[in-house]
């Protein structure tokens, strides 16, 4: 099995490479994760005849020297000129839905990831054949993670469990490392599990409620909005609600999603 999930990521990068990133693109964000670095992979192979006149604008600490470690030139989302986007943007993610709305941050990086992807004309998401499902919280089960002002946890996580979250907690730190985890911009991460969402095309079907957590059940976008406006939160990691998704899938059945 791990051998084939290398294999998948590996295809779904060097596919997404080949169809989105096109020669004449200058500016292009690179995420976060494991299956990046297949990504980056993918892009140094190009050479620099192809690759000299881009700039690369990571998402995080491990995503810069990935970056650096493949010769390719390093530039940061502060020094976009104002009015700006990258030409596109390429990610993993935890969880994938029907509706291509994604779970992100199981590596802690998603306050970084969501800038940078909404900074992107186009956000390109590289994902092995785990990672689709047909509902948000369906696979991955470790929960929704939410970047969190530490001295306000303790309050999040109330709000959480209110909200219906079945054992929300804060995300320890590596193993022999007391404490909790601290992203890269010096918050802690809250993993707070949910029933799987309702998709954003459930809300208009007929016959089906509209998620807004009363029996327990929450709709994508519903949830979306609640959490990010709780007292302390400084960013979550659904992705959703961007329009002209398509799904790409072959070999082992990598995903690419894009929006
Ligand atoms: C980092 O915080 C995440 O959003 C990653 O993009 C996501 O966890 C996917 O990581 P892998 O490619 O390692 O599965």
């Amino acid at each position: 099995q791990a051998r084939l999930v290398e294999e998948s990521k590996r295809s779904a990068a060097y596919q997404a490479v080949k169809d989105h990133l096109v020669a004449s693109y200058t500016r292009i964000g690179i995420g976060s994760g494991s299956t990046v670095v297949y990504v980056v992979e993918a892009i140094a192979a190009l050479g620099p005849g192809v690759t000299s006149n881009m700039k690369f604008y990571p998402t995080g600490a491990q995503s810069e020297e990935l970056i650096e470690a493949a010769g390719l030139t390093l530039q940061f989302i502060n020094k976009l000129p104002a009015g700006q986007l990258l030409d596109v943007a390429f990610d993993g993610a935890d969880e994938v839905d029907d509706d291509l709305n994604l779970i992100k941050g199981g590596g802690a990086c998603l306050w970084q990831e969501k800038i940078v992807a909404t900074s992107a004309k186009r956000f390109v998401c590289v994902a092995d054949f785990r990672k689709l499902s047909p509902r948000l919280g369906t696979n991955w089960k470790k929960g929704i993670p939410i970047e969190v002002l530490p001295m306000a946890a303790p309050r999040v996580l109330d709000e959480l469990k209110q909200m219906g979250s079945h054992n929300p907690r804060i995300r320890p730190g590596l193993p022999g490392k007391a404490g909790a985890i601290v992203t890269d911009n010096g918050l802690w991460i809250i993993d707070a599990p949910f029933m799987p969402l309702h998709l954003l095309k459930d809300s208009s079907e007929s016959g089906i409620q509209a998620g807004n957590g009363d029996n327990g059940v929450w709709a994508v976008d519903a949830l979306a909005d609640r959490l990010i406006k709780i007292p302390g939160v400084a960013e979550i990691g659904l992705f959703y609600g961007k329009n002209g998704l398509q799904v790409e899938s072959g070999g082992q059945k990598p995903v690419a999603a894009y929006f």
